[in-house]
């Protein structure tokens, strides 16, 4: 194995390996199509945010499309969002009448999403908000819209935090009930410490219903993967030992996970291939965000995107599934994945220089190497005709001549084989 992973609780291992999933923020809020946090950052209280739920009717939804555009674009697995913060249920719960099944949807948004991701082979993930602005038991703290309304605070003193706590464990255990094989726990909004939530009751719970199941780090216990949030680490996590920790880096187009009809900073298909890249070249994965709309389409500016990047992936995939850090120190602007078995190499250029692509330590360790996007051969200088160029005798460093014109494809890659 070219790489190693720490072993955790879960099954990991079609994880670190499928590399890139699709994360879904939707609810009622999308009607609102200004941030999913817009009840929190707006101050409205329960009867201000009514307005979303009692308009909220997604009558375009069709999550066969929704899954069909995943897996075009590459993705291998999906995270729903089966409640956000603002409490409400995306599925026919029997734990509160706050679902979408009491919204002009009149139905269970979530089952069948489960069903067509399912069948296009994607494995499912639930996104579960342990904070919720909406249950009468959540206590009022500073991440509640009303968190700083001295009535509301005051009020809030008699609300029994424990009785949430059950609820919250009632609702993961319908989630890991009810709908078959789940592969994912992503939890979030986990502003109390562990014991608060029961966190380590709730994890065993959870194992028991879905043995293998992959839990994120954010009910206060580590678990599988750890979540940078809108970041791109500088460098592979690690443990003591030097073993690689299992991550996933979740990153949005434009900074909002909720539908945000006016924000207009969008990444282009490029910045996000980049960011794939360069996740995997330090061992984590892309968990990528679309926030459908309030008619329940996912709108023309992601699948634009997306689809681009699956015309990247496409071309390009054999860099990314299965592949992981490489212990060469890539040339500058490039980015090295390496298969698990260690016989592959793969150099992303993030710039195309003319005409000569210096790899130190690579030197005689190369046999083959071709640009992945059309299989067509990079001729490797040999040594004594770079001589000139590079200081005496440098048998160490690769020399890769490459075309004066870059490959159009977002960014080139090179495959190298290892001898
Ligand atoms: C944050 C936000 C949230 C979003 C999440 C995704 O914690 O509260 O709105 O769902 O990150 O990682």
């Amino acid at each position: 194995m070219a790489f190693e992973y720490k072993d955790t609780p879960g099954d990991t291992e079609w994880f670190v390996h499928d590399r890139f999933g699709m994360f879904i923020h939707w609810g009622v809020y999308a009607a609102a199509g200004r941030h999913e946090w817009v009840r929190m950052y707006e101050k409205m209280t329960d009867e201000q945010y009514q307005k979303y739920f009692d308009h909220f009717d997604p009558d375009l939804y069709d999550p066969t499309q929704w899954a069909k555009l995943a897996k075009q674009a590459g993705m291998k697995y999906f995270v729903i969002t089966s409640k956000h913060h603002d409490g409400c249920c995306l599925w026919d719960t029997q734990l509160t009448d706050w679902k979408v099944t009491n919204t002009p949807a009149g139905r269970d948004l979530l089952a069948p999403m489960v069903e067509a991701f399912r069948n296009e082979g994607l494995k499912v993930g639930f996104y579960h908000s342990l904070l919720d602005w909406h249950h009468p038991d959540y206590p009022a703290t500073s991440r509640h819209p009303q968190g700083d309304d001295e009535e509301f605070i005051k009020a809030a003193q008699s609300r029994d935090g424990s009785k949430y706590v059950e609820y919250l464990h009632g609702c993961v255990r319908e989630l890991m009930t009810n709908f078959g094989k789940i592969d994912i726990m992503w939890f979030d909004g986990g502003e109390h410490p562990a014991e608060v939530w029961r966190s380590e009751e709730l994890i065993a719970m959870i194992r028991e219903l879905q043995p293998g199941i992959v839990i994120n780090d954010r009910a206060q216990v580590p678990q599988d993967i750890t979540t940078p949030e809108q970041v791109q680490p500088a460098e592979p996590f690690r443990d003591e030992d030097g073993k690689l920790l299992v991550w996933e880096a979740c990153q949005t187009f434009s900074g909002s996970w909720g539908y945000y009809r006016d924000q207009l900073d969008w990444k282009t298909p490029e910045m996000i291939v980049r960011m794939l890249i360069d996740g995997v070249s330090k061992g984590g994965n892309m968990l990528f965000n679309v926030g459908p709309t309030g008619r329940g389409e996912i709108e023309p500016r992601a699948v634009e995107r997306l689809q681009a990047v699956g015309e990247w992936m496409r071309l390009h995939g054999r860099s990314i599934y299965g592949c992981g850090p490489s212990e060469f120190t890539p040339p500058a602007d490039g980015r090295f994945t390496q298969n698990a078995a260690g016989d592959r190499l793969y150099l992303h250029m993030f710039s195309w220089p003319f005409k000569h692509i210096y790899c130190p330590g690579l030197g005689e360790r190369v046999t083959y190497a071709q640009l992945l996007n059309d299989g067509s051969e990079i001729q490797i200088v040999p040594p004594e005709r770079v001589s000139r160029r590079l200081p005496e005798g440098d048998k160490e460093t690769l020399v890769l001549e490459i075309p004066v014109q870059k490959p159009p494809v977002a960014v080139p890659v090179i495959e190298m084989f290892l001898g």
